[in-house]
């Protein structure tokens, strides 16, 4: 089936590799450091927290988390919190400014940084009890580049959060400033399939969100086959 889509100009015009580095550079920059900024102003940052705690993605009782893409580490404030005391968590992302203002935000040393690419990641197959990728499937060309790693390295009953832009008016917008891509739930859901991911349940942030279908794509999602639900 082929992928709808919306790319935006810096995707289209470039190669992949180029468009990589053209994003690291982006969020090495002002845009970047904005996300802190960002995050207050559009709510995301306590809406994080809606997501990652016990009635939702719950993490307790898992050994080995990672955040994919973490930002500013704002999803990782929130693993820290509901994660077991023994629980090692381990984050990467394309820019090294990014995960120094993670290290600065969280000021952790239970978590463990790298730089990586989300479509060629440097962990074992099934290493992962649990996994967030937020906001970060929109910058590749392909979803399942992205989508098969994740699932490569998930635990066959681990558990998989993935938060992404949506192809509506607002996640557009996003788009442009973002400069990244929007995707159609039906489609994204049956790339899921064909990467060995089985969309679990769908979730929202909160009930205003989901009457309005806004905030965008967020899924828990397991490996296909697993009996975890
Ligand atoms: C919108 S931010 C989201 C950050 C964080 N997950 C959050 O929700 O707050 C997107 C992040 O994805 C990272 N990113 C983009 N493409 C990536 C790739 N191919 N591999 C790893 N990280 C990538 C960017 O550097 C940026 O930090």
């Amino acid at each position: 089936m082929k992928i709808k889509n919306d790319k935006p100009a810096a995707m289209k015009t470039r190669s992949f590799m180029k468009y990589r580095s053209f994003i690291a550079g982006h969020y090495d920059g002002m845009a970047g450091a904005l996300t802190g900024f960002t995050g207050l102003v559009t709510g995301h940052e306590v809406l994080a927290g809606r997501l990652i705690r016990p009635e939702r993605f719950d993490v307790r009782g898992c050994k080995q988390i990672l955040d994919a893409g973490c930002g500013n580490g704002r999803y990782t404030k929130y693993l820290l919190r509901h994660a077991d005391p023994g629980a090692t968590l381990t984050t990467f992302d394309l820019s090294p400014a990014m995960l120094k203002r993670a290290r600065n935000h969280l000021k952790s040393d239970r978590v463990s940084h790298a730089v990586a690419d989300l479509t060629c990641l440097p962990y074992a197959d099934g290493c992962f009890d649990a996994i967030v990728c937020g906001w970060v499937l929109e910058h590749l060309p392909d979803p399942s580049l992205g989508l098969c790693e994740l699932a490569r390295v998930l635990a066959p009953a681990g558990r998989l959060l993935l938060m992404t832009t949506e192809n509506t008016f607002l996640g557009k917008m996003c788009g442009r400033l973002w400069h990244c891509r929007t995707y159609q739930r039906d489609d994204l859901r049956s790339t899921s399939s064909r990467c060995g991911l089985r969309w679990a349940r769908e979730l929202w942030f909160t009930d205003f969100h989901r009457v309005m279908r806004m905030g965008g794509i967020v899924v828990e999602l397991h490996r296909e086959g697993a009996v975890n639900g």
